[in-house]
Protein backbone atom coordinates (compact mmCIF):
# COMPACT_ATOMS: atom_id res chain seq x y z
CA UNK A 1 0.00 0.00 0.00
CA UNK A 2 1.29 3.23 -0.95
CA UNK A 3 2.47 5.47 1.92
CA UNK A 4 0.59 8.55 3.18
CA UNK A 5 1.74 11.48 2.18
CA UNK A 6 2.83 14.07 4.77
CA UNK A 7 0.17 16.35 6.05
CA UNK A 8 0.47 20.04 5.83
CA UNK A 9 -1.20 23.11 7.11
CA UNK A 10 -1.13 26.57 5.59
CA UNK A 11 -2.39 28.85 7.93
CA UNK A 12 -3.71 32.19 5.95
CA UNK A 13 -4.81 32.46 2.45
CA UNK A 14 -2.01 33.00 0.13
CA UNK A 15 -1.21 32.77 -3.28
CA UNK A 16 -3.07 29.22 -4.15
CA UNK A 17 -0.15 29.06 -7.80
CA UNK A 18 2.46 28.94 -5.11
CA UNK A 19 0.83 26.61 -2.60
CA UNK A 20 0.33 24.31 -5.48
CA UNK A 21 3.83 23.23 -5.25
CA UNK A 22 3.45 21.77 -1.83
CA UNK A 23 0.66 19.97 -3.09
CA UNK A 24 3.11 18.16 -5.24
CA UNK A 25 4.68 16.79 -1.86
CA UNK A 26 2.00 16.78 0.57
CA UNK A 27 -1.48 16.54 1.18
CA UNK A 28 -2.43 19.99 2.07
CA UNK A 29 -4.98 22.04 4.10
CA UNK A 30 -5.25 25.66 3.39
CA UNK A 31 -7.61 28.36 5.20
CA UNK A 32 -9.65 30.07 2.78
CA UNK A 33 -10.40 33.23 4.73
CA UNK A 34 -8.29 35.51 7.08
CA UNK A 35 -8.66 34.21 10.31
CA UNK A 36 -7.59 34.83 13.73
CA UNK A 37 -6.65 31.38 14.62
CA UNK A 38 -7.40 30.97 19.14
CA UNK A 39 -4.39 29.70 20.74
CA UNK A 40 -6.21 25.86 20.96
CA UNK A 41 -6.97 26.19 17.39
CA UNK A 42 -3.88 26.08 16.26
CA UNK A 43 -2.91 23.33 18.76
CA UNK A 44 -5.50 21.27 17.55
CA UNK A 45 -4.44 21.96 13.92
CA UNK A 46 -0.64 21.79 14.74
CA UNK A 47 -1.48 18.04 15.92
CA UNK A 48 -2.82 16.75 13.14
CA UNK A 49 0.62 18.06 10.92
CA UNK A 50 3.79 17.05 9.59
CA UNK A 51 3.87 20.86 8.70
CA UNK A 52 2.99 23.52 8.75
CA UNK A 53 3.42 27.33 7.25
CA UNK A 54 2.48 30.01 9.24
CA UNK A 55 2.58 34.00 9.60
CA UNK A 56 3.44 36.56 12.24
CA UNK A 57 -0.27 36.26 13.57
CA UNK A 58 -0.38 32.55 14.70
CA UNK A 59 2.05 32.16 18.03
CA UNK A 60 3.55 29.02 18.61
CA UNK A 61 5.13 27.65 21.78
CA UNK A 62 4.81 25.24 24.28
CA UNK A 63 1.10 25.02 24.82
CA UNK A 64 0.64 24.79 20.65
CA UNK A 65 3.44 21.69 20.66
CA UNK A 66 1.58 19.39 23.15
CA UNK A 67 0.09 16.63 21.27
CA UNK A 68 1.69 17.57 18.00
CA UNK A 69 3.65 14.33 17.96
CA UNK A 70 4.11 14.18 14.12
CA UNK A 71 5.23 17.93 13.64
CA UNK A 72 8.56 17.78 11.86
CA UNK A 73 8.68 21.36 10.51
CA UNK A 74 7.31 25.21 10.96
CA UNK A 75 7.79 27.35 7.87
CA UNK A 76 7.13 31.25 9.42
CA UNK A 77 6.52 33.83 6.46
CA UNK A 78 8.47 36.72 7.82
CA UNK A 79 11.84 37.45 8.42
CA UNK A 80 10.68 38.53 12.20
CA UNK A 81 10.06 35.26 13.78
CA UNK A 82 8.87 36.58 17.74
CA UNK A 83 5.75 34.45 17.08
CA UNK A 84 7.40 31.58 16.99
CA UNK A 85 9.49 29.67 20.60
CA UNK A 86 12.40 28.73 19.36
CA UNK A 87 13.40 26.70 21.86
CA UNK A 88 10.58 24.75 22.09
CA UNK A 89 10.44 23.96 18.71
CA UNK A 90 14.18 22.61 19.20
CA UNK A 91 13.12 20.86 22.24
CA UNK A 92 10.59 19.21 20.51
CA UNK A 93 12.35 18.14 17.17
CA UNK A 94 10.64 20.30 15.15
CA UNK A 95 12.67 23.03 12.07
CA UNK A 96 11.57 26.13 12.18
CA UNK A 97 12.37 28.73 9.07
CA UNK A 98 12.14 32.11 7.87
CA UNK A 99 12.50 34.58 4.68
CA UNK A 100 15.39 36.87 4.89
CA UNK A 101 16.37 38.96 2.27
CA UNK A 102 13.69 38.60 -0.65
CA UNK A 103 11.57 40.96 1.73
CA UNK A 104 14.75 43.46 2.56
CA UNK A 105 14.35 46.28 -0.67
CA UNK A 106 10.76 46.62 -0.09
CA UNK A 107 10.77 46.73 3.22
CA UNK A 108 13.65 49.38 3.36
CA UNK A 109 12.04 51.53 0.59
CA UNK A 110 8.70 51.76 2.64
CA UNK A 111 10.53 52.69 6.13
CA UNK A 112 12.37 55.48 3.86
CA UNK A 113 8.46 56.14 2.59
CA UNK A 114 7.32 56.79 6.17
CA UNK A 115 9.78 58.59 7.65
CA UNK A 116 9.35 61.36 4.33
CA UNK A 117 5.61 60.82 5.36
CA UNK A 118 5.92 61.49 8.72
CA UNK A 119 8.87 64.31 8.64
CA UNK A 120 6.97 66.04 5.79
CA UNK A 121 3.63 65.85 7.54
CA UNK A 122 1.94 63.98 4.66
CA UNK A 123 -1.07 61.98 5.52
CA UNK A 124 -2.03 64.67 8.36
CA UNK A 125 -2.27 67.01 5.26
CA UNK A 126 -4.00 64.78 3.48
CA UNK A 127 -6.37 64.74 5.88
CA UNK A 128 -6.96 68.44 6.46
CA UNK A 129 -7.70 69.26 3.05
CA UNK A 130 -10.13 66.44 2.65
CA UNK A 131 -11.74 67.29 5.45
CA UNK A 132 -12.04 70.70 3.83
CA UNK A 133 -9.98 72.89 5.74
CA UNK A 134 -7.79 74.66 3.00
CA UNK A 135 -9.60 78.18 2.78
CA UNK A 136 -6.57 80.23 1.95
CA UNK A 137 -3.00 78.73 0.77
CA UNK A 138 -0.78 80.30 3.58
CA UNK A 139 2.85 80.18 4.20
CA UNK A 140 2.60 78.59 7.78
CA UNK A 141 0.33 75.67 7.06
CA UNK A 142 2.17 72.13 7.79
CA UNK A 143 5.69 72.68 8.26
CA UNK A 144 7.55 69.54 8.41
CA UNK A 145 10.84 68.92 9.26
CA UNK A 146 13.33 68.30 6.44
CA UNK A 147 14.85 65.00 5.64
CA UNK A 148 17.78 65.93 3.18
CA UNK A 149 21.04 66.93 4.95
CA UNK A 150 19.51 65.76 8.70
CA UNK A 151 20.99 63.35 10.78
CA UNK A 152 19.59 59.44 10.61
CA UNK A 153 19.45 57.27 13.22
CA UNK A 154 19.26 53.76 12.67
CA UNK A 155 18.67 51.18 15.63
CA UNK A 156 19.00 47.51 14.30
CA UNK A 157 21.61 47.71 11.12
CA UNK A 158 20.88 44.14 9.76
CA UNK A 159 20.32 43.91 6.01
CA UNK A 160 16.66 46.24 6.30
CA UNK A 161 18.79 48.88 8.20
CA UNK A 162 21.77 48.82 5.51
CA UNK A 163 19.02 49.20 2.83
CA UNK A 164 17.89 52.30 4.58
CA UNK A 165 21.03 53.67 5.06
CA UNK A 166 22.01 53.12 1.20
CA UNK A 167 18.47 55.09 0.33
CA UNK A 168 19.58 57.64 3.24
CA UNK A 169 22.54 58.40 1.06
CA UNK A 170 20.87 59.75 -1.88
CA UNK A 171 18.98 62.40 0.99
CA UNK A 172 22.87 63.50 1.44
CA UNK A 173 22.01 62.36 5.18
CA UNK A 174 24.47 61.56 7.94
CA UNK A 175 23.59 58.16 8.67
CA UNK A 176 24.33 57.20 12.27
CA UNK A 177 23.38 53.25 13.56
CA UNK A 178 23.22 51.28 16.50
CA UNK A 179 23.63 47.62 16.77
CA UNK A 180 24.19 44.87 18.97
CA UNK A 181 27.74 44.72 17.40
CA UNK A 182 29.85 47.03 15.54
CA UNK A 183 29.87 46.47 11.62
CA UNK A 184 33.45 45.75 10.19
CA UNK A 185 34.33 48.88 8.90
CA UNK A 186 34.11 48.38 5.37
CA UNK A 187 30.54 47.32 5.59
CA UNK A 188 30.18 50.78 7.80
CA UNK A 189 31.82 52.67 4.58
CA UNK A 190 30.01 51.49 1.72
CA UNK A 191 27.08 52.67 3.55
CA UNK A 192 28.43 55.61 4.61
CA UNK A 193 27.59 55.24 8.02
CA UNK A 194 28.75 55.63 11.07
CA UNK A 195 28.18 53.50 14.59
CA UNK A 196 27.25 55.02 17.62
CA UNK A 197 26.11 54.35 21.53
CA UNK A 198 22.93 53.66 22.26
CA UNK A 199 22.12 56.88 23.92
CA UNK A 200 24.59 58.64 21.55
CA UNK A 201 22.33 57.63 18.99
CA UNK A 202 19.23 58.59 20.01
CA UNK A 203 20.33 62.06 21.45
CA UNK A 204 21.69 62.64 18.08
CA UNK A 205 18.93 61.63 15.46
CA UNK A 206 17.08 64.20 13.84
CA UNK A 207 15.42 60.95 12.14
CA UNK A 208 15.00 57.47 14.04
CA UNK A 209 13.93 54.54 11.99
CA UNK A 210 13.84 51.39 14.25
CA UNK A 211 14.61 48.07 12.61
CA UNK A 212 15.58 45.79 15.54
CA UNK A 213 14.47 42.49 15.66
CA UNK A 214 12.09 41.90 18.74
CA UNK A 215 13.13 39.94 21.67
CA UNK A 216 12.80 39.98 25.42
CA UNK A 217 16.26 41.97 25.50
CA UNK A 218 14.37 44.41 22.73
CA UNK A 219 11.25 44.71 24.42
CA UNK A 220 10.22 48.34 25.58
CA UNK A 221 13.74 49.37 24.64
CA UNK A 222 12.75 52.35 23.95
CA UNK A 223 10.50 53.37 27.25
CA UNK A 224 9.84 57.26 28.63
CA UNK A 225 13.81 57.26 29.77
CA UNK A 226 15.07 56.17 26.23
CA UNK A 227 12.55 58.04 23.92
CA UNK A 228 13.37 61.57 26.56
CA UNK A 229 16.51 61.49 25.58
CA UNK A 230 15.42 62.22 22.12
CA UNK A 231 14.89 65.70 20.32
CA UNK A 232 11.68 67.07 20.79
CA UNK A 233 11.85 67.83 16.84
CA UNK A 234 13.19 64.29 16.36
CA UNK A 235 10.75 62.02 14.37
CA UNK A 236 10.64 58.22 15.55
CA UNK A 237 9.76 55.18 12.88
CA UNK A 238 8.79 52.01 13.67
CA UNK A 239 8.96 49.11 11.02
CA UNK A 240 10.18 46.51 12.98
CA UNK A 241 7.92 44.95 15.85
CA UNK A 242 5.53 47.34 18.28
CA UNK A 243 6.20 45.97 21.53
CA UNK A 244 9.77 47.67 20.90
CA UNK A 245 8.27 50.97 22.07
CA UNK A 246 6.57 51.62 25.16
CA UNK A 247 3.63 52.83 23.04
CA UNK A 248 1.91 54.58 25.75
CA UNK A 249 4.79 56.84 26.78
CA UNK A 250 5.61 57.36 23.61
CA UNK A 251 1.66 58.71 23.11
CA UNK A 252 2.27 60.90 26.14
CA UNK A 253 5.82 62.30 24.47
CA UNK A 254 3.94 62.96 21.13
CA UNK A 255 1.08 64.61 22.81
CA UNK A 256 3.35 67.08 25.03
CA UNK A 257 5.69 68.22 22.07
CA UNK A 258 8.40 65.98 23.75
CA UNK A 259 8.87 64.15 20.58
CA UNK A 260 7.63 65.84 17.44
CA UNK A 261 6.30 63.17 15.05
CA UNK A 262 6.07 59.16 14.52
CA UNK A 263 5.89 56.87 11.48
CA UNK A 264 4.32 53.11 12.77
CA UNK A 265 3.62 50.60 10.53
CA UNK A 266 3.29 48.11 14.01
CA UNK A 267 1.73 47.95 16.88
CA UNK A 268 2.08 46.25 20.42
CA UNK A 269 -1.30 44.74 20.32
CA UNK A 270 -2.11 44.85 16.83
CA UNK A 271 -4.36 44.20 14.89
CA UNK A 272 -5.31 46.72 17.24
CA UNK A 273 -4.14 50.56 17.43
CA UNK A 274 -3.92 51.97 21.41
CA UNK A 275 -6.86 55.19 21.54
CA UNK A 276 -4.08 56.60 22.57
CA UNK A 277 -2.17 57.00 19.48
CA UNK A 278 -4.97 57.22 17.21
CA UNK A 279 -5.87 60.39 18.57
CA UNK A 280 -2.68 62.33 17.70
CA UNK A 281 -2.47 64.33 14.65
CA UNK A 282 0.83 63.97 14.25
CA UNK A 283 1.74 59.99 13.82
CA UNK A 284 1.26 58.31 10.51
CA UNK A 285 -0.25 54.63 11.05
CA UNK A 286 -0.31 51.57 8.25
CA UNK A 287 -1.20 48.31 8.77
CA UNK A 288 2.12 46.06 8.89
CA UNK A 289 1.88 45.98 5.31
CA UNK A 290 6.04 47.26 4.94
CA UNK A 291 6.84 44.02 3.06
CA UNK A 292 3.42 44.07 0.82
CA UNK A 293 4.58 44.71 -2.28
CA UNK A 294 2.84 41.86 -4.96
CA UNK A 295 6.26 41.08 -6.16
CA UNK A 296 8.24 40.69 -2.31
CA UNK A 297 4.81 38.92 -0.83
CA UNK A 298 5.08 36.44 -3.54
CA UNK A 299 8.52 36.03 -2.92
CA UNK A 300 7.94 35.57 0.32
CA UNK A 301 5.43 32.58 -0.37
CA UNK A 302 7.39 31.23 -2.57
CA UNK A 303 10.43 30.62 -0.59
CA UNK A 304 8.54 29.60 2.67
CA UNK A 305 7.59 26.80 0.35
CA UNK A 306 11.11 26.07 -0.55
CA UNK A 307 11.93 25.93 2.84
CA UNK A 308 8.70 23.65 3.74
CA UNK A 309 9.43 21.27 1.12
CA UNK A 310 13.02 21.14 2.21
CA UNK A 311 12.43 20.99 5.97
CA UNK A 312 10.18 17.99 5.14
CA UNK A 313 12.75 16.11 3.36
CA UNK A 314 11.43 16.60 -0.18
CA UNK A 315 12.74 18.24 -3.31
CA UNK A 316 16.62 19.45 -4.16
CA UNK A 317 16.94 20.67 -0.47
CA UNK A 318 16.21 18.03 0.83
CA UNK A 319 16.89 18.33 4.56
CA UNK A 320 19.12 21.16 4.58
CA UNK A 321 16.40 24.35 4.07
CA UNK A 322 17.87 27.51 2.84
CA UNK A 323 16.90 29.53 6.04
CA UNK A 324 16.72 27.29 9.30
CA UNK A 325 16.49 29.25 12.53
CA UNK A 326 17.17 28.56 15.77
CA UNK A 327 17.89 24.88 17.03
C1 LIG B 1 5.48 40.20 7.13
C2 LIG B 1 7.28 41.14 8.72
O1 LIG B 1 4.47 40.85 6.46
O2 LIG B 1 8.96 39.85 7.71
C3 LIG B 1 8.52 40.34 8.74
O3 LIG B 1 9.08 40.19 9.84
O4 LIG B 1 6.92 41.72 9.67
C4 LIG B 1 6.48 41.25 7.46
O5 LIG B 1 7.33 41.30 6.36
C5 LIG B 1 4.91 39.39 8.20
O6 LIG B 1 5.88 38.74 8.93
C6 LIG B 1 3.90 38.39 7.63
O7 LIG B 1 3.83 37.22 8.38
Amino acid sequence: MAEARPRVWVSQPLFEDLIDRLREHFQVETTVEVTRHAPAAITAKLAQVEGALVTLNERIGPDQLRGAGRLRAVANLGVGHNNLDLDALAAAGVVATNTPDVLTETTADFGFALLLATARRITESERWLREGRWRQWSFADMLGADVHGSTLGILGMGRIGQGIARRASGFDMRVRYHNRSRLPSAVEAAHGASYAGFEELLAGADHLVVVVPYSAATHHLLDARALGLMKPTATLVNIARGGIVDEQAMARALADGRLAAAGLDVFEGEPEVAPALLALRNVVLTPHIASASLATRRAMVALAVDNLIAALGQGPDAGAPPNRIGG
